[in-house]
């Protein structure tokens, strides 16, 4: 025990409680899964000072994210720095390398940060990454075929280590006739910084981590007698030479060093992470085998379940609070972002793989802010590709049972050293069907998109409930339970050429299936028709979802629900959860006629002490003054209905308590982008400290995907509110259906799938 742990209180004078003293982010229940050893902390104490450390550990997400965001009060001068100090002999070592690390993109404060990495951004742009992608997709298969016929493999070994090594030195322009000094070296690398080598591992580590200096400092020096070859280290030198006082020589060095290690280890480790997950998991394998779309988020939650990188370090800058806790000027903090990403404040059973995570994106593993990992584009694009061809070429594939798994002992980065698989070559799917090797996916560079999160299933009953509408009952394919869903929530329902978003409208607890009704609307678009005169019992269909943009808050006392036509779908699925809460509620539904009204007979008969039906046909027309004008403090509105209605209850909600009113419209109102009409405009984000130029022909959205920024969207048409974006400043040009005029007068967020600027510019907290 070192003298640290009879600490009895931390740097503010508290004491420091018995979890605190225990934890050890070198070894025991850290070293084995990090998230799991801070659950307590997440519940208990999410920012506790460990006295082992000497860091403050920050467990939470909102915590973790708040850090990150804020880079002026907390420091990423750190995040470099050995965490465990080296001794004299080990620091001469290094000198005689004339070693001389010193701020790279990763631990420098601004300004400087921001000025390097704004003149060095341009590679990492997805146009630019785009080209990567069949060098990838060769190298994958050619690595593949030299272990195909073997039956197992150790993947790391085989591929994980090599491949992204390799592509991280195309990409840096760096010849790999070292590539096998680098990557011992790396390990060296992340020892000496992250590490807790002892005393005599020290002095080792200080001459591998010093040769690898000497290396990237040659390298450096090769590239500067012949600036012109291709990849980003030759961008950089470029740079240098035209910037030398913003990208400067002792930078150029410690970037070359920092980046080696970073561009491929950190891609090898998710990566061996990803395939122990899935290959331990083997329905979600199996899934994805049987449904490759799902490739994309199935890589963004292998990032969130077990990433590469577990946690991160800042230094705060004065005396500030997170959360509740008070920290004084220059502590030092461990954000963990393993545990991060396992916080149920923010991920709903985080301790499980959910293949069709909405969140999933929402992960914290590359960081967050102006110092994101800027390669983040370039570890996803490898990973799905490798995924891809292993599931087409080896989805028979297991794992090697009674193997262990071992980690190098460090705080921050994690991937098993082995992972050993198996397989029967004859059972190869090429060997029956040559034809799938010539078939890919090309995945779009950036974030995974929502709309591709496609779920198979059957259509198990379709009944008439009026004349013009039918309900349909889907279930899975495989007697399965489909994903819980919640009053409100809606899929978008796939058949032929059409997709239409449709409510769930059946009962939440019936696991294994949904119903949704469908409207006939002869001089609609088509979608509709197509689902009343084609679909037939039997028949497979997509699904993507479920989703909820009209959440029901359940913590409301009192509540009104009101439904025109179709709108009752949500509406009755509410009414259901509200009877079931055992809350006060009423029930108002339009419509044409008596006849017309779907559910009207299970309304009556589940909802009739508190239900109203107002018949057009029998001159009984809603009148939503009179039927609003006696609301009572905290009572909850929730609406669903034809443009008319819910425009008469936003106008009338001018004059309720904020937040009472809570509407779904049925369609977008968002009309196409006419560039000719339009002008551009600068949006400057914050966070990041970017500037981007928003074209007259793009959305905001569009212009930030572009530029490679994960962005939460949904329905691109301004009516689910997944896009929304704080606004710092600027003049919005509202244009979606989600904000009120009382949110839009306040003008501090937008749209940003729709919604535009007045001026030339506007700031967001992004
Ligand atoms: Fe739905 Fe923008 S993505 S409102």
């Amino acid at each position: 025990m070192s003298n640290q742990d009879h600490q009895k209180l931390t740097p503010t004078g508290c004491p420091i409680s018995h979890g605190a003293r225990k934890f050890d982010a070198f070894e025991g229940d850290y070293h084995v899964n990090p998230a799991e050893a801070l659950k307590w902390a997440r519940e208990q104490e999410p920012v506790f000072y460990s006295p082992r450390l000497g860091y403050w550990i920050v467990s939470r997400y909102d915590d973790v994210k708040a850090i990150f965001r804020d880079n002026i009060l907390f420091s990423p001068c750190i995040a470099l720095e050995k965490i465990t100090p080296a001794p004299p002999e080990a620091m001469e070592v290094l000198k005689s390398y004339g070693y001389a690390m010193n701020r790279t993109l990763v631990n420098e404060d601004e300004p400087a940060h921001m000025e390097r990495r704004r003149v060095l951004m341009d590679s990492f742009d997805p146009e630019e990454l785009e080209k990567h992608q069949p060098a990838v997709r060769a190298l994958t298969r050619e690595y593949m075929d030299r272990f195909i016929e073997k039956g197992e493999a150790d993947l790391v070994a085989e591929m994980f280590k090599e491949i992204p090594l390799m592509v991280a030195l195309h990409f840096l322009g760096v010849p790999d006739e070292d590539s096998e000094k680098i990557r011992s070296f790396s390990v060296a690398h992340t020892v000496n910084t992250w590490g807790r080598p002892t005393p005599e591992e020290q002095i080792d580590v200080a001459h591998s981590v010093g040769k690898f200096w000497t290396v990237a400092v040659d390298i450096i020096k090769k590239m500067k007698e012949n600036p012109e070859g291709e990849g980003w280290m030759y961008l950089t030198v470029r740079q240098h030479l035209k910037y030398p006082e913003i990208v400067t020589e002792s930078y150029l060095n410690s970037m070359m060093m920092a980046i080696l290690a970073a561009a491929h280890e950190t891609t090898s480790n998710a990566t061996s992470n990803m395939f122990r997950v899935l290959l331990g998991n083997k329905e979600k394998w199996k899934e994805i085998c049987e449904n490759p779309k799902l490739i994309p988020n199935a890589v963004e939650e292998c990032l969130r379940f077990e990433g590469s990188v577990v946690a991160w370090r800042r230094q705060a800058t004065r005396d500030t609070q997170i959360g509740d806790v008070k920290v004084p000027k220059d502590a030092r903090l461990l954000m963990v972002t393993a545990s991060a990403n396992h916080d149920e404040r923010h991920f709903e059973n985080p301790d499980e793989i959910d293949l069709y995570r909405d969140n999933t994106t929402d992960h914290l593993t590359f960081g967050y802010g102006s110092h994101q990992c800027m390669g983040k584009n370039i570890g996803r694009m490898e990973m799905r590709i490798f995924l891809e061809e292993f599931v087409k070429r080896l989805p028979h594939m297991e794992l090697k049972t009674d193997q262990k798994f071992e980690f190098l002992p460090n705080t921050s980065f994690r991937g098993a050293s082995e992972l050993w698989v198996t397989w029967d070559p004859d059972k190869n799917p090429e060997k029956a069907d040559p034809e799938i090797l010539t078939e890919h996916t090309h995945f779009k560079i950036g974030p995974p998109s929502k709309d591709e999160l496609y779920r198979t299933v059957r259509v198990e009953e379709i009944s008439s409930k009026t004349k013009d509408v039918i309900e349909i009952t889907i279930a899975s394919l495989n007697g399965k339970s489909l994903p819980n869903w919640t009053a409100g929530a809606h899929i978008d329902f796939i058949h032929g050429e059409f997709s239409r978003k449709y409510s769930l409208c059946g009962s939440s607890e019936a696991g294994d299936q949904y119903k949704i009704a469908v409207l006939k609307e002869t001089e609609g678009r088509g979608g509709s028709l197509h689902f009343h005169e084609k679909l037939a019992v039997g028949d497979k269909v997509q699904i993507v979802g479920p989703k909820n943009h009209f959440k029901l808050d359940e913590t409301a006392e009192k509540y009104m629900l009101i439904a025109g036509g179709i709108g009752i779908t949500p509406i009755i699925a509410m009414a259901d959860r509200l009877r079931e809460l055992g809350k006060d509620y009423t029930v108002h539904y339009a419509g044409r006629s008596l006849s017309s009204m779907t559910f009207a007979k299970r309304l009556k008969e589940q909802h009739g002490d508190c239900l109203s039906f107002y018949s057009g046909e029998d001159g009984m027309r809603m009148q939503l003054s009179e039927l609003t004008a006696d609301l009572v403090q905290g009572q909850q509105v929730y609406a669903c209905g034809p443009e008319r209605l819910l425009h008469e209850l936003k106008f009338l909600a001018e004059n309720w308590p904020e937040g009472a009113l809570h509407y779904e419209y049925f369609n977008s109102n968002v009309a196409t982008l006419n560039a000719e009409e339009e002008h551009s405009f600068d949006a400057y984000l914050q966070d990041s400290e970017l500037t981007i130029k928003v074209g007259a022909n793009q959305t905001v959205l569009e212009a930030l995907l572009a530029k490679g920024m994960d962005v939460p969207n949904d329905c691109k048409e301004g009516i689910c509110g997944t896009c929304e974006i704080e606004v710092i400043e600027g003049d919005i040009d509202h244009r979606d259906q989600v904000l009120t005029s009382k949110e839009r007068k306040q003008g501090d967020r937008m749209m940003t799938c729709c919604s535009r600027v007045k001026g030339q510019k506007i700031t967001l907290a992004l």
